[in-house]
């Protein structure tokens, strides 16, 4: 009979049924203690599957069982008498696939001891290996598929829109160039695509065309970012998730953005319970002056509607907060000016202490395309800022009126040629609609509670820094 082979997360789980039989695991070595019990991995589950040896091995088979070491082990099935797991294999026969390079491994993050997170982003292509990352990494898969999940229930329709452009599609910010030419024969004429061409920094624009066919639709994928910002929260290169859906009103997306947080974060809780208790208790050990725990963080989101405040009210309150000097901001609050992180950390940390909606932005802040208010001055637009995070999704009304929305990309002299397109939608049949983005990485970031964005993507791309 052939023998089956199992992830370490189905035989853990199920393996109580095995009981006595033969199966197949493979993996990395943990650890080997004693030089009885191997610790076997295999990235399926944060968990290992205990590897008993009562069988005499040659010695030159014992002496390649270090930390690192890839096997292939057929054991048996045996109730464990161990505390920590139910089962555990007894080995019948091992099989080596890569051994370690042992002088080298003294230099890698694999050696189990501490290592800061800064070593470890330095061999990014070991560190998925560790709990930590694995941990992180098996989280994100559940977020993504939580995503499409909730769209797919929702009637959204997933839509891939193109990595390559031609224009801003924020109307502002670095963006980078994408050409087959060498910088002194750039002309654009002769280039692939006989004119200027750059990595996407977001999939808007295209999916708003899709919207306008399709009804509901969102993208996800990667965007690219060419601004110098080195902070814990920017990426170069970041995944962006972008719904947009015809017909909505600016009260419409706020509600389906707070109720699509909710689901993911509620998703994670229930099928990454293993991972976030092993983050959790990470979390504990390296900050103790942590206040609450993750679950308890990410529970408390749930339980309460997110607080909505007009720009104009925030104002308000950061001018009273100055006054009675509750506070001091490095940079100046005044209606008209952007919020800085200071501000915006001042709300969620101090003020609010909870997720908040900010809507009705002046407009000179805000991007060409965000649906102008009777007030003439202020825009449809809404952020939402969380706690520890700041903003965690952009979004807004869309701009449907074809004389405004020209009249809006004229004033702030971007080439409305350029965008011939994009206002053409607006002469046939448009609808009042409206969309958000919300940064894959920083939502990621907040489940985890990691604190650089830096650890919650595997190979990060930050100014200075591609390599991998
Ligand atoms: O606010 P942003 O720039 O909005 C847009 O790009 C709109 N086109 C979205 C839309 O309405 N369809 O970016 C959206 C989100 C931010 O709220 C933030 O979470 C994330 O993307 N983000 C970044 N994440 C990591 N690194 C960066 N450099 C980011 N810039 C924005
Ligand atoms: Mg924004």
């Amino acid at each position: 009979m052939k023998i089956r082979k199992y992830s370490i997360k189905e035989l853990l789980e199920k393996g109580i049924f095995f009981l006595k039989k033969n199966v197949i695991v493979e993996g990395w070595i943990r650890s080997f203690r004693n030089s009885i019990f191997i610790s076997l991995n295999d990235g399926s589950t944060i968990k290992n599957i205990q590897i008993v040896l009562l069988k005499k091995l040659e010695k030159e088979t014992i002496q390649k069982i270090t930390i690192g070491t890839s096997v292939k082990i057929l054991g048996v099935v045996k109730k464990s008498l161990g505390k920590q797991q139910s089962i555990e294999l007894e080995l019948l026969d091992i099989n080596i696939y890569g051994e370690v390079d042992l002088k080298e491994f003294q230099k890698t993050i694999l050696q189990p001891k501490k290592h800061s997170l800064e070593k470890l982003r330095s061999q990014a292509h070991l560190r998925l290996r560790t709990n930590l990352f694995s941990s992180i990494m098996r989280i994100r898969h559940h977020i993504s598929f939580s995503i499409h999940k909730y769209f797919h229930k929702n009637g959204f329709f997933y839509v891939h829109t193109p990595i390559i452009t031609t224009l801003n599609a924020e109307g502002a910010g670095k963006m980078f160039q994408v050409t087959t030419k060498n910088k002194k024969k750039n002309l654009n004429e002769k280039d692939f695509f006989k004119c200027k061409t750059y990595l996407s920094v977001s999939g808007q624009l295209e999916a708003e065309m899709a919207s306008l066919a399709l009804g509901k639709v969102y993208t996800f994928g990667p965007v690219f970012r060419a601004e110098n910002s080195n902070t814990s929260r920017h990426l170069s290169e970041f995944w962006m998730i972008e719904p947009e859906m015809a017909f909505y009103h600016l009260e419409e997306n706020m509600n389906l953005a707070e109720n699509f947080l909710k689901f993911i974060i509620q998703y994670t809780i229930e099928n990454c319970i293993e991972d976030l208790l092993f983050l959790n208790d990470h979390i504990k050990k390296w900050n103790q002056k942590e206040e609450t725990t993750l679950l308890k963080k990410l529970e408390n989101i749930l339980k309460y509607p997110f607080i909505r405040i007009s720009y104009t009210e925030v104002i308000n309150i950061l001018e009273k907060s100055i006054n009675k000097k509750k506070v001091n901001f490095i940079h100046p609050v005044n209606w008209g000016l952007d919020l800085q992180s200071e501000h915006e950390l001042f709300l969620i940390k101090k003020y609010f202490k909870f997720p908040i909606i900010i809507f009705d932005y002046p407009s000179s802040i805000k991007a060409f395309y965000m649906r102008i208010n009777d007030d003439g001055k202020t825009v449809r637009a809404m952020d939402i800022l969380f706690p520890e995070i700041g903003e965690i999704i952009g979004g807004s009304q869309r701009e449907e009126r074809y004389d405004l929305l020209l009249k809006r990309i004229k004033n702030i002299n971007i080439d409305h040629n350029e965008l011939w397109w994009y206002l053409d939608s607006r002469r046939f049949g448009s609808v009042p609609h409206s969309g958000f983005g919300l940064g894959m990485d920083r939502l990621v970031q907040f489940i985890t509670g990691m604190k650089n964005i830096r650890d919650v993507i595997p190979f990060p791309r930050t100014p200075n820094h591609a390599e991998f």
